[in-house]
């Protein structure tokens, strides 16, 4: 049986309804994870919750250890991983409340440590990350939300920006000529991270906002946090129904 590593993101702290078993403190050669990796029984299977935030919701996505967060959930045996991340939506077919599961990732952060194979290394490697996203994981959450009967978009372009500021409306033209549909800050170097560790990885989005320009109102951080909130319990059986698939 596969064992699951969920990151969550804003929003999701910690997951209800797994009964933890234990709490790992990891010090990783990357430095300490955002919080402890904790291990628990959900719906019958063993899975793994890390805050990518921290518990309570505290590092910035631009200062998340992205490093060791991987390589803890790899050591406390992770298989495969589930992000879910909040992000704005760029088009109107992406309003706040829905949904998406993402095929393809633009990376437009900068400064952060980017991946596992850089000092004193045996050979230089190049990862393929031609498809970001495992297939087997993205239809499993893609099975999930049709049953759920949410809003939601079975493909879409992330892009991912530094932060922590939110984009200009220009920024946000830039990214949508680019091709994006979905603007998040910590979609990278989290994912080329799970690749470089050969774990399967696919992204859960969960729009919160419109993108800067896209709306006449300001984007306000209440504003999101309703959005969230209402999102949560999708999240929840989402996650669920793909951990007993
Ligand atoms: N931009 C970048 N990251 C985000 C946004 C946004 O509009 N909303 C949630 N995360």
């Amino acid at each position: 049986m596969t064992v699951y590593a969920i990151i969550g993101g804003t929003g999701l702290t910690q997951l209800d309804g797994l009964r933890i078993d234990a709490e790992i403190v990891m010090e990783t050669p990357y430095g300490a994870p955002s919080a402890p990796v904790l291990r628990g029984d959900y719906a019958g299977r063993t899975v793994l919750f890390l805050a990518r935030h921290g518990h309570p919701h505290r590092i910035p996505p631009h200062q998340v250890n992205y490093r060791a967060n991987l390589w803890a959930l790899k050591q406390a045996g992770a298989e495969a991983i589930l992000a879910v991340n909040a992000v704005g939506g760029i088009p109107q077919a992406m309003p706040a409340g829905h949904f998406c599961v993402p095929q393809q990732i633009i990376d437009y952060t900068y400064g952060r440590a980017q991946t596992f194979f850089e000092g004193e290394l045996q050979q230089v490697t190049h990862i393929d990350f031609s498809e970001p996203y495992d297939a087997r994981l993205r239809a499993a959450l893609i099975a999930a939300l049709r049953s759920e009967g949410a809003a939601f978009s079975d493909h879409g372009i992330y892009g991912c920006t530094q932060g922590p500021r939110l984009e200009t409306a220009a920024e946000i033209l830039r990214l949508e000529r680019d091709g994006c549909d979905l603007v998040g800050m910590t979609g990278m170097p989290e994912a080329a991270l799970a690749r470089e560790l050969e774990l399967p990885y696919a992204c859960l989005a969960l729009v919160v906002n419109p993108a800067a320009g896209k709306s006449s109102a300001p984007i306000t951080m209440e504003a999101i946090e309703q959005v969230l909130a209402q999102g949560m319990s999708t999240i929840r059986s989402v996650l669920t129904r793909v951990l007993l698939g």
